[in-house]
């Protein structure tokens, strides 16, 4: 109900920032998008519907998400020299390249008609890049795989339409699945914003230079890739095909509890979460229900990421250092069972959190006192008074 958290005053000295947007606490394991749990949302709503309530603040009715629905959709094809930046890279090259790449450019193509100071230019912007970026995302998979890419189809929702352009071909169609459809719509949910974390205050300090929307996107593309970061999810899918055998997890327990060891225990942790990370609870649920679905309850490695998890949740070092499962430990299993290859799922990732960004750097621009970031330093270094004689001078 209205009004059920207060502002922790002591936490407003160290703050970059107000926002109306997200809030978390950490302690107690809470996530609401715009006031409403992320456990309701994630069940009861879709991913557009959830866009548009972090994109406007509100809920919309029936009349208002068909509206967005079909504005949205009517711009899901990409500029057809777009698709020329892709030929500059190896086909091997990671779909994240791409994506800096191909999603920067569009800046090319929508920036010199854009005044970031009017709402309609600025909404116009946040529908592009939500109609855009799982065509692209998509592409950058057609792309490396050697296949041709697949265009939008408007009779198709949201997801069914990215699923259709990821796992169709000219040669054959994919038939949606509602159930894998309903899950992927869902983990967009669970990755649609998380208040202020790295890529989204990328995004809001290169949002306050006035740098156009489509080049703020990029940066937090850029920021998300990174293994701490968004990058985890590929990296827990990794490390469970690493330790391949639940005889190896505390091989795995001790590397990540030795100090001497870089090695990371990979989807556990979290800056903020000192509890359960209630997106992985809904994560894990969706991987029941995909692997169900899907006549896999007993994939090696969803047994194995419980398993590990279990043994972790009851080890001391990770109770003493409140470490839990975040949103990236199970996501990887579920989308790997979709068919997804683990060097795209990134890109899932940028293509759930895109609107959390777009979200923030709306609220940001639209405030008229905001200005420019400048973090501020402790300076560490030395103050030295004359440059020495040198080189025979
Ligand atoms: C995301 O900010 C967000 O909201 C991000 C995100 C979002 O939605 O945008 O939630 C998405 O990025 C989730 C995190 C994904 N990353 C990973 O799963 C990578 C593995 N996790 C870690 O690298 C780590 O947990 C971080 C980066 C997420 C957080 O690291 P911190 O800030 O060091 O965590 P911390 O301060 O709470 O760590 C406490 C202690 C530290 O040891 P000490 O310095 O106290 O001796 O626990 C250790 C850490 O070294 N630790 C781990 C660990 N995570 C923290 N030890 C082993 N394995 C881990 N995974």
């Amino acid at each position: 109900q209205a009004g059920m958290f207060t502002y922790d005053p002591g936490f407003t000295s160290t703050a970059s920032c107000r926002s109306s947007i997200t809030y978390i606490d950490g302690e107690a394991g809470i996530l609401l998008y715009r006031g409403y749990p992320i456990e309701q949302l994630a069940m009861q709503c879709s991913f557009l519907e959830v866009c548009y309530l972090l994109l406007r603040g509100e809920l919309p009715n029936f009349d208002q998400l068909k509206e967005f629905e079909r504005n949205i959709t009517m711009h899901t094809m990409v500029h057809d020299q777009l698709t020329n930046f892709f030929k500059g890279f190896r086909r091997d090259a990671h779909p994240m390249a791409i994506m800096v790449g191909v999603v920067g450019a569009l800046s090319a193509f929508y920036h010199d008609a854009l005044d970031i100071r009017s709402k309609c230019d600025r909404e116009m912007s946040a529908i592009r890049l939500l109609a855009k970026v799982p065509t692209i995302v998509a592409m950058c998979h057609k792309y490396s795989a050697g296949s041709p890419f697949m265009y939008p189809q408007n009779k198709l929702s949201y997801v069914e339409n990215f699923m259709r352009m990821m796992l169709a071909t000219p040669c054959e169609e994919y038939e949606p699945n509602p159930v894998l459809v309903r899950a992927l719509d869902r983990i967009l949910i669970l990755h649609a914003d998380h208040e202020q974390n790295a890529s989204t205050s990328t995004v809001r300090l290169a949002g306050s230079s006035g740098a156009n929307p489509f080049a703020c996107i990029t940066a937090g593309i850029a920021c998300l890739w990174g293994a701490a970061h968004g990058g985890a999810n590929e990296a827990v899918l990794h490390m469970l095909e690493e330790i391949g055998d639940t005889s190896r997890i505390g091989i795995y327990i001790n590397k990540a509890k030795d100090k001497d060891d870089p090695f990371r225990l990979m989807g556990f942790g979290h800056r903020v979460y000192k509890n359960h990370d209630p997106r992985a609870k809904l994560m894990r649920e969706t991987c029941y229900e995909v692997l169900g679905e899907l006549g896999l309850q007993d994939d090696p490695l969803f047994k194995l990421a419980l398993e590990l998890e279990r043994i972790a949740l009851e080890d001391e070092y990770f109770i003493e250092k409140k470490l839990y499962p975040n949103v990236d430990f199970y996501s990887g299993i579920v989308l790997h069972a979709l068919g997804i290859p683990s060097k795209m799922f990134t890109a899932i990732f940028a293509m759930g959190r895109t609107v959390g960004w777009i979200s923030h750097w709306d609220e940001m621009i639209a405030d008229p006192e905001q200005k420019i970031g400048r973090p501020r330093q402790l300076y560490t270094g030395a103050t030295r008074r004359d440059v020495p004689a040198r080189h025979g001078r």
